[in-house]
């Protein structure tokens, strides 16, 4: 999960990062208050989860409230790279910047090792210093288990040619920032401009930070979802355990195992081309062992989407056997039935592998008005396709 640059500051200043105040508003007039107690003047920074803000037109300067007003009224509902601005953050505005610099930890998954990157000629044209000037930019790996001390900042420091008078300002970021990276789970930390001001101290201005979905179990990222980006779908397949993702098509799709599911998007999509172009609606992979109530949750979610006509179950039955997966769906069905839900829409099932005979009898014997079996992938994606342009 990507954090908002203000969800990173405050993740920051828990762990010591020097970093701004700021606060968060959806609506312009909101700035006043704010910038009149900072001091009558702030930044108004577009909250998108995506860099290049500044240059976009996203980060811009206001020396009074009234302009903090005006700017938030132009910041707010702008599009930054396909990203709708919703809210942006009031943040106190640094004192006069000297240097801007760079800082990150993240997960070095080639060289599987952590890893630090930083330079002094951070600010935003870093990913064109780093293209056109490699070597000013240090890369120095990060032993997970030693992570990184006193010492070890020292280290980066050097290597980056930070100027002696920062040097020690820099390591205590690094540690700080460390800190926050591992208690975090994150798989990137990045600050970016670190910048100097005036008066020699190093405050963070910008973060990204990027946090390892694996481990929400162990925190409590709850209010760091943002909710309204959310797919209602997607969210409530999360809540189901499910490992959905919507697409833009027609053609619901229900399958065990993620390559299984690939591979019926793409069928899926190549026989579309013959029915008026429908596409896959969604990845729904309801793995393996999968009972009825996984079945049903599945379905339910598949269903609940408008924008599908027909579905398409398809499953090769390995350790899970198919006459269970046959069970499963029958009583999905009626599971929904019962629940009071109608189920409207065609589903066409393909089983084969382990007891396919058994599961196709299954699904011969219930008869379920809705319910098409076909015995090969292609053929039943050609059905599904077909099914789903004529409820167009
Ligand atoms: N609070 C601030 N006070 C003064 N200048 C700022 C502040 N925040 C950002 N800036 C300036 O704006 C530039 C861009 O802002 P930043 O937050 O890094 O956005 P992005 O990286 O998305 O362009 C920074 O490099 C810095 O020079
Ligand atoms: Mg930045």
């Amino acid at each position: 999960m990507d954090l908002f640059e203000y969800q990173a500051r405050d993740l920051f200043a828990k762990h010591d990062v020097p970093v701004l105040a700021g606060e968060v508003i959806d609506t312009p007039e909101a700035a006043r208050e704010i910038t009149e107690r900072l001091g009558g003047k702030s930044v108004v920074k577009a909250q998108v989860k995506v860099g290049g803000r500044g240059k976009a037109g996203g980060v811009k300067l206001a020396a009074s409230a009234d302009e903090a007003v005006a700017r938030a009224t132009d910041i707010l509902g702008m599009d930054i790279k396909g990203h709708t601005v919703h809210k942006v953050m009031i943040a106190e505005t640094a004192p006069e910047i000297v240097e801007e610099y760079y800082v990150s930890f993240l997960l070095d998954r080639a060289n599987r090792t952590f890893l630090s990157i930083a330079s002094v000629e951070g600010g935003m044209e870093i990913e064109e210093v780093a293209a056109t000037r490699p070597d000013a930019v240090a890369k120095t790996p990060i032993d997970p288990i030693d992570g990184v001390d006193e010492a070890k900042a020292r280290e980066i420091v050097a290597a980056a040619k930070f100027p002696a008078e920062v040097a020690d300002k820099v390591a205590n970021v690094l540690v700080r920032l460390w800190d926050t990276f591992i208690k975090s789970d994150a798989l990137l930390v990045e600050v970016n401009p670190l910048a100097k001001v005036a008066s020699g101290e190093v405050i963070a201005l910008d973060g990204k930070v990027s946090l390892d979905d694996n481990a929400e179990f162990r925190h409590d990222w709850d209010e760091l979802h943002d909710k309204a980006a959310a797919n209602p779908l997607e969210a409530a397949a999360k809540e189901k355990g499910l490992n959905y993702v919507k697409l833009d098509g027609e053609v619901g799709i229900i399958g065990n195992g993620a390559g299984l599911v690939m591979s019926t998007l793409d069928v899926v999509a190549y026989a579309g081309e013959k029915h008026g172009d429908v596409k896959p609606a969604n990845f729904l992979d309801i793995g393996g062992g999968a009972s009825a109530q996984v079945m049903a949750n599945g379905l339910e979610i598949i269903l609940g989407d408008p924008d599908v006509k027909s579905v398409f179950v398809n499953v090769f039955g390995g350790i899970t056997a198919c006459d269970e997966v046959a069970n499963g769906i029958v009583q999905a069905l009626k599971l929904l039935e019962d629940r009071g839900e109608k189920v409207e829409k065609p589903l066409v099932v393909r089983l084969d592998g382990n007891n396919a005979e058994l599961g196709r009898k299954i699904l011969t014997d219930a008869n379920h008005p809705l319910v098409q079996r076909v015995d090969t992938m292609d053929g039943a994606a050609d059905k599904a396709a077909e099914l789903a342009h004529a409820a167009k």
